[in-house]
C-alpha cells in the first residue's frame, strides 16, 4: 500500500465524501472532499489484520480482559511520548467528543462557564451548549501567522463563573504544538481561575519535524486538576471505531469520572479495542513515521500553492493535517470566498466560524489525501481566485 493510492470512498456511508454534497453543495462526481478530519488512507497492516482475525473467527460477542489493550496504551505513551501511564488511570470512552461530554457531566454543573481558546475544534462548543453549560471564548492572538496565548487579556475577561478549560494540544485548527513554557502558563492560568484542565491530545502523534509534543501531564503542579484525553483514531485513521481514552491520575477526579461512566452503563466496542491494541505496536509506530513524512510533503505542496495565490495565506502547521487558510487578504466577504471554494473549485472545506471567534476569515482544508489530490486542489483554487493574480 502506498499513500499515493487513490481509494474511492464514495457510496460507503463515509461522512467525508458522501455528505459533501448534502452539506456543502459540492457535487459528488467532481468534488474534492477536504473537510472532516479523517484521512483517505488505509490504516497499517497490523490494524487490518486485527480486523481480519475477528472476521475469520466470526464471532462478535462481548469483549473481556482489557489487559493487552491497556498494556498497548502504556507502551505507546512511554515509547512515543515518554509518559508513564498507570493502567488504573484509563477510562475507555466512545471517542473523545464523548470523553469531553463525560468530563462536562462529571466535573461541571449546568450554567458553568467552560473556557475554550478559539478558534478551536467545533465539537467542544457543541457539547458544551448541548449540556447546558456556557462557552467562554478566549480568542487567541494571531501573531505573524502563528497563534499565541493571550493570558493578560483572558485574566481580565474571566469572571469567576468558569469551572473548566478545554485545551486542544496540539491545536486544531491553529496547527500549534504548544511549548513547555506555554503549557506551564496554561497550567498557571487554570490554577489561577480554579479550572479543571481537560487536555485533548488526540493529535499528539501527528507532529511535523522540528517540533515535539509535550504531554500536559509533564507539567508540574497540575495533577490534581488534570484530565488527559488521547486516542488511536486520528493517528491511524480509524475514527469509525469510536474509541478514546480519558486518563486521570488524580484519585478524586477519577472516582467522579468513574461514577458517571458507571451510571451511564458505558462500555467499549470490541472492534475499537482490537484495532487500537494492534495499532499501538512497533509496526504501527513505523507506519506513523512514514505517514508523517508523506503529510509533510503534502503540507509543503499545499502551502506553496495556496500562498502563491494573492490574498490567501495558510497558517504554518506544526502538527495535524488540517490546514487553516486565511482569506482576509482577498478583501472578499465570507460568502464570496466560500462560494468560490465550494462552487467554483468544487472543494468541500470546513467553514471558519464554526470554530468560534477568530475563524471568520478562514476555511479549514484536510490535506490527508493522496498528493495528486493536493495538487488538484491547488490548481482549482488557483483558477477560482485567478482574477486576483
Ligand atoms: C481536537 C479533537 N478532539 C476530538 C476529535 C474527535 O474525536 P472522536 O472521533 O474520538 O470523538 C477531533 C476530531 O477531529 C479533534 O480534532
Amino acid at each position: 500500500m502506498s499513500f499515493d493510492d487513490i481509494i474511492d470512498r464514495r457510496g460507503t456511508h463515509c461522512m467525508k465524501w458522501d455528505m459533501m454534497e448534502p452539506l456543502y453543495g459540492v457535487p459528488r462526481d467532481e468534488g474534492l472532499s477536504m473537510w472532516v478530519a479523517d484521512m483517505d488512507f488505509r490504516p497499517p497492516a497490523c490494524v487490518q489484520n486485527a480486523v481480519q482475525n475477528m472476521v475469520d473467527h466470526g464471532i462478535y460477542g462481548y469483549f473481556g480482559d482489557d489487559t493487552d489493550y491497556l498494556a498497548a496504551i502504556q507502551w505507546w505513551m512511554q515509547t512515543r511520548h515518554g509518559w508513564t501511564v498507570d493502567p488504573d488511570w484509563v477510562f475507555t470512552t466512545h471517542g473523545l467528543v464523548n470523553g469531553t461530554a463525560m468530563c462536562l457531566d462529571a466535573f461541571t454543573a449546568p450554567g458553568d462557564g467552560i473556557v475554550l481558546f478559539t478558534p478551536v475544534y467545533h465539537a467542544f462548543a457543541k457539547v458544551i451548549k448541548a449540556a447546558g453549560r456556557r462557552v467562554v471564548e478566549c480568542e487567541m492572538a494571531l501573531d505573524q501567522g502563528r497563534y499565541t496565548l493571550d493570558f493578560d487579556r483572558w485574566d481580565a475577561q474571566l469572571d469567576g463563573s468558569e469551572t473548566m478549560l478545554i485545551l486542544c494540544s496540539p491545536h486544531n485548527p491553529g496547527g500549534r504544538v504548544w511549548t513547555r513554557e506555554e503549557l506551564t502558563q496554561v497550567a498557571e492560568f487554570a490554577k489561577r481561575h480554579d479550572l479543571i484542565l481537560v487536555s485533548d491530545e488526540i493529535h499528539h502523534d501527528l507532529v511535523f519535524p522540528g517540533h515535539s509534543h509535550i504531554p500536559m501531564a509533564h507539567i508540574d503542579g497540575i495533577e490534581d486538576r488534570l484530565v488527559m484525553m488521547t486516542a488511536t483514531t486520528k493517528t491511524f485513521n480509524i475514527a469509525g471505531s469510536h474509541v478514546g481514552n480519558v486518563i486521570i491520575a488524580d484519585p478524586e477526579l477519577r472516582a467522579r469520572f468513574g461514577a458517571r461512566m458507571a451510571a451511564l452503563g458505558l462500555s467499549p466496542n470490541s472492534f475499537g479495542l482490537f484495532m487500537a491494541t494492534a495499532a499501538y505496536s512497533p509496526d504501527g509506530a513505523a507506519w506513523v513515521d512514514d505517514l508523517m513524512t508523506y503529510l509533510d510533503g503534502n503540507r509543503k505542496v499545499f502551502d506553496e500553492g495556496v500562498n502563491a495565490i494573492p490574498g490567501l495565506s495558510s497558517v504554518s502547521l506544526e502538527a495535524t493535517y488540517l490546514s487553516w487558510v486565511n482569506f482576509e487578504g482577498t478583501g472578499m466577504k465570507r460568502e464570496e470566498f466560500s462560494r468560490r471554494v465550494s462552487q467554483d473549485a468544487k472543494i468541500a472545506a470546513n467553514a471558519g466560524p464554526t470554530f468560534g471567534t477568530g475563524g471568520e476569515h478562514f476555511l479549514r482544508f484536510n490535506i490527508a489525501t493522496p498528493r495528486a489530490r493536493i495538487k488538484e486542489a491547488v490548481a482549482r483554487l488557483t483558477d477560482a481566485f485567478g482574477d486576483l493574480q
